[in-house]
């Protein structure tokens, strides 16, 4: 059992917030991964969960006991990291043991121990190796049964599947996702990659400059954004950002901009222009000649295989279409697109902050 809850953790470096006033309950077996740019302050924050940080204030409890100040070795958390972190010259069950003979635990335990969770992460034709002789998924493996053989009611990970290439990273992927099912464990995973965050967590924490942006499951970051942050953030390609106009016409309102005029499906009374930031996820633009809500000249087309990018100028604004292959539109062509409002999202031009039209008595209100 491992119920992580955090409390207003900061962590200062001379001046600089590292980490900023953080707040996370994490359920026991979850499987929260901490998401965010380079330098965002996602390892300060797992390390200060391990202990190897101390926090400059708030507080860090482990199924209800305050842990801020205790020694790493004593919290029930096994931490694996970027680089594996192996010895060397041991071998492989001497790797996976060593917690266990550190903690100077009877011979005989160890060895079924170790025999146990080589079985579990089929590494049981490998306990005689060094690690100079396993390839780098093989490593990795490695590290996890290390962290495993002590049991924790948590694991801490900080980007485990940077050093594997692009195949063995989506393998291992899937490899973690039914580690985690199998031991129920609570799983705190750190992350930069999108597609990791989306694929594996329960519930992400997405981070930017040592603040939580938004933390829900990866359907709601993707869906309704809470910030342009998290909107731009998530997705590739990336959502289409652009400044625009809401304003009153004709008895409904309408999203302008250069290329751009999107009739939100709502009658309202007539108001002022809102300036807002609006955003089309790249999937939700579809080729419609009649309503043509967005228009725009093709500048580049690229092929993925499956689909294409259609790269659109629309006065200043840049926008990409994401479409089936072929999409039949060539560089010079001008293209019009129609978009469901259901798709269109909008944000405080200055704050970030989502904005919503439906359900509202005024035009627009900030959702705190
Ligand atoms: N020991 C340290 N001394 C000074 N600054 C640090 C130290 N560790 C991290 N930082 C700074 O704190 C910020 C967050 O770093 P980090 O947690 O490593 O980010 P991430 O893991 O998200 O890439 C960065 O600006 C980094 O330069
Ligand atoms: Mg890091």
């Amino acid at each position: 059992m491992a119920r992580l809850h955090i409390d207003a953790v900061s962590k200062t470096y001379g001046t600089e917030f590292a980490v900023r006033e953080v707040s996370l309950d994490i359920a026991d077996g979850e499987f929260l991964v901490l998401l965010g740019p380079s330098g965002c302050g996602k390892s300060t924050l797992l390390r200060m969960i391990a202990g190897l940080e101390q926090p400059s204030a708030g507080r860090i409890r482990l199924d209800g006991t305050d842990i801020t100040d205790s020694a790493p070795q004593s919290r029930n958390l096994a931490m694996v990291f970027q680089s594996y972190a192996l010895y060397p010259h041991l071998t492989v069950a001497e790797n996976i043991g060593f917690p266990l003979r550190a903690r100077r635990q009877p011979r005989a335990r160890i060895a079924a121990r170790v025999t146990e969770v080589a079985r579990t992460l089929e590494l049981s034709a490998l306990l005689g190796r060094r690690p100079a002789a396993l390839s780098g998924g093989q490593r990795q493996r490695v590290a996890l049964a290390r962290a495993m053989v002590r049991d924790p009611g948590a694991f801490l990970m900080d980007e485990p599947l940077s050093n594997l290439d692009a195949k063995l990273r989506s393998a291992t992927r899937a490899e973690l996702v039914a580690l985690h099912r199998r031991l129920g464990a609570t799983f705190l995973y750190v992350t930069h990659d999108q597609v990791e965050a989306m694929t594996m967590a329960t519930r992400i924490a997405l981070l930017d400059a040592g603040r939580v942006q938004q933390v829900g499951t990866p359907e709601e970051l993707y869906d309704r954004p809470r910030t342009a942050f998290v909107a731009g953030f998530l997705g590739a390609p990336p959502m289409n950002l652009f400044p625009a106009v809401v304003s009153s016409r004709d008895g409904g309102l309408r999203v302008l901009s250069e290329g751009v005029d999107l009739a939100l499906d709502i009658t309202a009374d007539s108001g002022e222009d809102t300036a807002v930031l609006a955003g089309i996820r790249p999937e939700h633009l579809r080729p419609d000649r009649t309503a043509g809500a967005v228009r725009g000249l093709v500048r580049m087309v690229e092929n993925l295989g499956s689909e294409e990018l259609v790269h659109l100028d629309c006065g200043s604004n840049t926008l990409c279409a994401r479409l089936p292959r072929p999409a039949g539109l060539r560089v010079g062509d001008t293209a019009a697109f129609g978009v469901d409002p259901d798709h269109l999202h909008l944000f405080h031009p200055e704050s970030g902050l989502r904005l919503t039209w439906r359900e509202q008595s005024t035009p627009l209100r900030r959702i705190s």
